[in-house]
């Protein structure tokens, strides 16, 4: 039996080739960095060609480094940065423009005539998302207005759209000789342009974003076969030829996904360069009233869609890395934990990174930066404190937004990604949230969660129960804090915060 599944997860800042066994334990991976481009304040690109070479070099390595051969690999599964927005022609097979990064906000004055003319309210009835530069829809439509000749060419049908995954997709199964033009139900539920219900593109939202429908691609299941690796796909071709390309997520739905989080209720966080909590909801859609999206968290072939609530947040890591960039108090990003651990406490000090508004729940894109609680008294410690206590702050005004929209209080949040190797910031974490924080033994989340749906679409699991049983434990933290202590903590920070709005008006 083929045993292993290749998991390709095209971040914001990398793209990794990870190699899962049937244990779920990774068994090799390989990873690259692709250039970040800010032409202007606001703007952020990615090279869509860098990235498709970069796919190539990461699974070439991966497999080398896992020392499996031929025939050892029984599919291959995506994940990706969402939203983030590649339009290429079809006839050439070359994106038309730089992809436009989902923290690109460049689109706001788009936006803001959208809700001057009608409100936010119908979109989010659609989409269950806010009208927000955050999304795909203002970014394609951009494109098609400011490169010239796109907006005829994408209505004769020769240019296409997708987020990352339908990018690496299409390449990766022929490209110009019969790609296959796909996108995953979870994916297409970040665009602001497909119905939360039917899961199908909406019209009335095409037309409203101006966006001409040949250029979409089909919404598939979370795992299902899309198509095989194509013999002509450079590097990848030689090696996979034939290998069915069977499970798409996005990133954070493969969290939660590889977080074996499948039942109403559960709920996960990632910590990475920004923040995200998940938490399923069942197969009817829960729309919020307390600033969360309501997504899909998976589609598997033949059933219901299963949804989510999710608490997006624009910066967390990021934050400890404008610290070493920008103000040079730490040289390195783990110098930071050393660094805040050697005060008691915060001195006080509150630091909100709005750099870009603030996304949940807030919902704020006027707001910007600030640190509150300034005295003589204050050190760099307590700013290297402030700034990892503000990523466990803006996870516990999701968690609460989430525990008001389902009425149901979560029991514990399984966590992954780059700052959950922060023991420090776990414990308070777990303070602050008043219920167990808990660390899984694999915290490679996203890309298992990739390899999970496409092992599950070719039969290499069987279920998501047999799925559950890959998950183990690394370690608890329990909170430790007083009720009193933990409500003014947050109390503050909520003063904070509020101070933080209205800033650009
Ligand atoms: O919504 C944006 C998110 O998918 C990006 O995640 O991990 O690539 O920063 P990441």
């Amino acid at each position: 039996m083929r045993r292993y599944v290749l998991a390709i997860d095209q971040g914001t800042t990398s793209t990794r080739a990870v190699v899962v066994d049937g244990a779920g334990q990774i068994v090799a991976a390989a990873q690259r960095e692709h250039h970040q481009y800010f032409p202007h304040p606001g703007w952020v690109e990615h090279d869509a060609a860098e990235i498709r070479d970069n796919v190539r070099l990461v699974v070439a390595r991966a497999l080398s480094g896992s020392g499996l051969g031929r025939g050892d690999i029984a599919a291959v599964g995506l994940t990706n940065q969402r939203e983030t927005t590649v339009v290429w022609d079809r006839r050439t097979g070359e994106p038309v423009h730089r992809a436009i990064v989902w923290q690109d906000t460049r689109t706001q004055p788009a936006v803001d005539a959208l809700a001057a003319d009608g409100g936010t309210g119908p979109f989010r009835a659609a989409t269950g998302l806010p009208l927000a530069t955050y999304f795909s829809a203002t970014k394609i439509a951009w494109i098609l207005d400011n490169v010239p000749g796109a907006r005829a060419d994408a209505e004769a049908g020769h240019l296409a759209f997708g987020t990352t995954d339908s990018w690496m997709l299409w390449n990766l199964t022929g490209g110009l000789e019969g790609g296959v033009h796909a996108t995953d139900a979870t994916n297409a539920s970040r665009t602001l342009l497909m119905d939360l219900r039917t899961l199908e593109w909406s019209p009335e939202l095409l037309e409203a974003f101006g966006i001409p429908a040949a250029m979409l691609p089909r919404i598939a299941a979370s795992a299902e076969v899309y198509g095989t690796i194509a013999a002509t796909e450079p590097v990848v071709g030689e090696v996979l030829a034939g290998v069915p390309v069977a499970g798409i997520l996005g990133d954070q739905q493969a969290a939660t996904f590889g977080q074996t989080v499948f039942a109403p209720g559960a709920a996960k966080n990632t910590y990475g360069t920004g923040c995200f909590m998940n938490m399923v909801t069942g197969t009817e859609p829960v729309f919020s009233t307390n600033g969360l999206l309501t997504t899909v968290a998976y589609r598997l072939a033949g059933q219901d869609p299963v949804y989510g609530l999710e608490g997006s947040i624009a910066v967390a890591g990021s934050l400890v890395q404008w610290l070493r960039d920008n103000l040079g108090i730490i040289s390195t990003s783990a110098e930071v934990e050393e660094l805040a651990a050697s005060v008691e406490d915060n001195g006080g000090v509150y630091f909100v990174p709005a750099f870009s508004g603030l996304f949940a729940p807030h919902w704020r894109p006027e707001a910007r930066g600030a640190v509150f609680g300034l005295t003589r008294y204050a050190t760099r410690a307590h700013l290297a404190r402030a700034a990892l206590e503000a990523t466990a702050f803006q996870v516990a005004e999701v968690v609460a937004a989430a525990a008001a929209d389902c009425s149901r209080p979560l029991t514990e949040l399984r966590v992954d990604g780059g700052m959950a190797v922060n023991d420090a910031l776990m414990q308070f974490q777990a303070d602050l949230l008043g219920i167990d924080v808990v660390r899984p033994a694999v915290t490679e989340t996203t890309a298992l969660g990739a390899a999970f749906a496409a092992g599950l679409a070719v039969g290499n699991w069987s279920s998501l129960e047999e799925l559950g049983h890959t998950w183990h434990e690394e370690r608890r933290f329990v909170p430790d804090l007083d009720a009193g202590s933990r409500a003014a903590l947050l109390r503050r920070w909520g003063s904070a915060v509020r101070r933080t709005f209205g800033w650009l008006d």
